[in-house]
C-alpha cells in the first residue's frame, strides 16, 4: 500500500509563505493532479512530497510510514522534472540505469531492469543514443523510464508534457494514464493546464495561492467550481456581482436587476453568477418568459472558426461573453457591432459561486 497523506503541511520561505496548510489523502493507486495558476504552489508541494525541499511545518507519510524527514533516496519515489534533467553525457540506458546504481543494484540485474523500463515506454531500440539525439518526447520517455525503473512507491510529475506539441502532448498523457492505471502507481502529477488534468486525473486539486481552492473528481469540479476563482480560472469568463434575494429564489447584480436562480445552494453575502459563453443565446425581441434576460448591445463581435464570439455591453455590470454558432453550421445571421439584443438564458444554466 502507498497511500500519501500530508497532513497540514506548509512551506514558508522568510514571510512569504508558498504553501499553507495543506491537507490530503492520495489513495493508492490514485492519480491526483495538482492544477493552478503559475505561482500558486505546485512544484514546491510536489518536491515536498519528494523530500527535495523540506516542510517548514506539517507532516507527510507513504503507506502509513512518515517520511516527513527522510532524504530524497530513502523515500522511494519517482521523479519526473519539468525539464527532463537527463544527463546530456550519458547514454539513454545509463540515465535510466542511474537510479539503480545509487540503489547498489548488481549490474546484471540493472540491465535487465533497464532493458523492461525502456520496453515499456516504447524506447527498446533507443537505449545506446545521447539524449539530443532524440525528439523532444522521446526525451520525457526516457525520463519517465528512469522513474519507473527503482519500481517506486509513488511517482511524481512536474509538468512532464510542457516542452511537448499539441499532438505528442495527447499522446503522451494517454500513454502516462494507461502506464499508472497499469501498474498501479499512486501518482501526482503536476499541470497547469486543465485538459491535462481533466483526461488523466481520477481526482484534480486546484490550487491558489499556496492554498487547497477545491478538491474533487475534475467533472465535479468542472461542472460545479465553488468559487469564483476556480470558476474564472476553469474558463468561465462571465462572473457578476450580487447577492441571493431573500427568498433564494433569485439573484440581484449589484449593477440592478435581478434573475431567476434554479437548483443552486445556498450562498450568504456577496457571490458571483457565473454563467458560460455557451449559455447564452441573442435574440432582438425580448425571449420566452421562463428565459432570464438582460438588454444590451454587441460591443465587439469575432469569429472563431465553427462559434461566432460576442462580448455585450448589459446593466448587469462587467461585459458579458457570448459564444454562438456560426451562421454556416445553422446559426442565427450574424448580429453586427451596436446591435441592441436581448442576452437570454436558462436559469438551471446560472452556477452561483462564493467570492472566496
Ligand atoms: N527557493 C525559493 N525561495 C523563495 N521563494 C520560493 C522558492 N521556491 C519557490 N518560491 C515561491 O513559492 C511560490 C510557489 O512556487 P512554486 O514553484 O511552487 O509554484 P508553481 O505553482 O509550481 O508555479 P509554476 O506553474 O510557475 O511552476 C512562488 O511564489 C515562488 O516564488
Ligand atoms: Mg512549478
Amino acid at each position: 500500500m502507498s497511500e500519501v497523506v500530508l497532513q497540514d503541511v506548509a512551506k514558508h520561505y522568510g514571510d512569504a509563505v508558498a504553501v499553507r496548510n495543506m491537507t490530503l489523502r492520495i489513495a493508492d493507486g490514485e492519480l491526483v493532479a495538482l492544477l493552478g495558476p503559475s505561482g500558486c504552489g505546485k512544484t514546491t508541494t510536489l518536491r515536498m512530497i519528494a523530500g527535495f525541499v523540506d516542510a517548514t511545518s506539517g507532516r507527510i507519510s507513504v503507506g502509513g510510514r512518515d517520511v516527513t524527514g527522510l532524504p530524497p533516496n530513502r523515500r522511494n519515489m519517482g521523479m519526473v522534472f519539468q525539464n527532463y534533467a537527463l544527463f546530456p553525457h550519458m547514454t539513454v540506458a545509463q540515465n535510466v540505469a542511474f537510479g539503480l546504481e545509487m540503489r547498489k543494484v548488481s549490474r546484471a540485474d540493472a540491465g535487465k531492469r533497464v532493458r523492461e523500463a525502456l520496453a515499456r515506454v516504447r524506447l527498446g531500440q533507443y537505449g545506446d543514443r545521447l539524449p539530443k539525439q532524440l525528439s523532444g518526447g522521446q526525451q520525457q520517455r526516457v525520463a519517465l523510464a528512469r522513474a519507473l525503473v527503482i519500481e517506486p512507491d509513488v511517482l511524481l510529475l512536474d509538468e512532464p508534457l510542457s516542452n511537448l506539441d499539441a499532438a505528442l502532448r495527447h499522446e503522451m498523457k494517454i500513454e502516462i494514464r494507461q502506464l499508472q492505471q497499469s501498474l498501479g502507481l499512486t501518482t501526482v502529477f503536476v499541470t497547469h493546464d486543465q485538459d491535462e488534468a481533466m483526461s488523466t486525473a481520477d481526482r484534480m486539486v486546484l490550487m491558489y495561492q499556496g492554498g487547497v481552492e477545491q478538491i474533487g473528481p475534475p467533472a465535479e469540479v468542472f461542472g460545479r467550481p465553488r468559487t469564483a476563482f476556480a470558476a474564472g480560472f476553469l474558463g468561465i469568463p462571465n462572473l457578476l456581482a450580487g447577492r441571493m434575494t431573500p427568498d433564494r429564489a433569485g439573484f440581484a447584480f449589484e449593477a440592478g436587476p435581478t434573475v431567476r436562480l434554479q437548483g443552486q445552494p445556498p450562498i450568504a453575502g456577496r457571490a458571483f453568477l457565473a454563467l458560460r459563453p455557451e449559455e447564452i443565446s441573442l435574440s432582438t425581441e425580448p425571449p420566452a418568459t421562463g428565459r432570464n434576460a438582460l438588454a444590451g448591445r454587441v460591443e465587439i463581435m469575432t469569429y472563431h472558426g465553427s462559434a461566432v464570439e460576442y462580448q455585450l455591453r448589459t446593466d448587469a455590470g462587467p461585459m458579458l461573453s457570448a459564444r454562438l454558432r456560426a451562421p454556416g453550421l445553422g446559426g442565427q445571421p450574424v448580429l453586427p457591432g451596436g446591435t441592441a439584443v436581448w442576452a437570454h438564458w436558462a436559469p438551471e444554466a446560472g452556477v452561483l459561486v462564493n467570492e472566496h
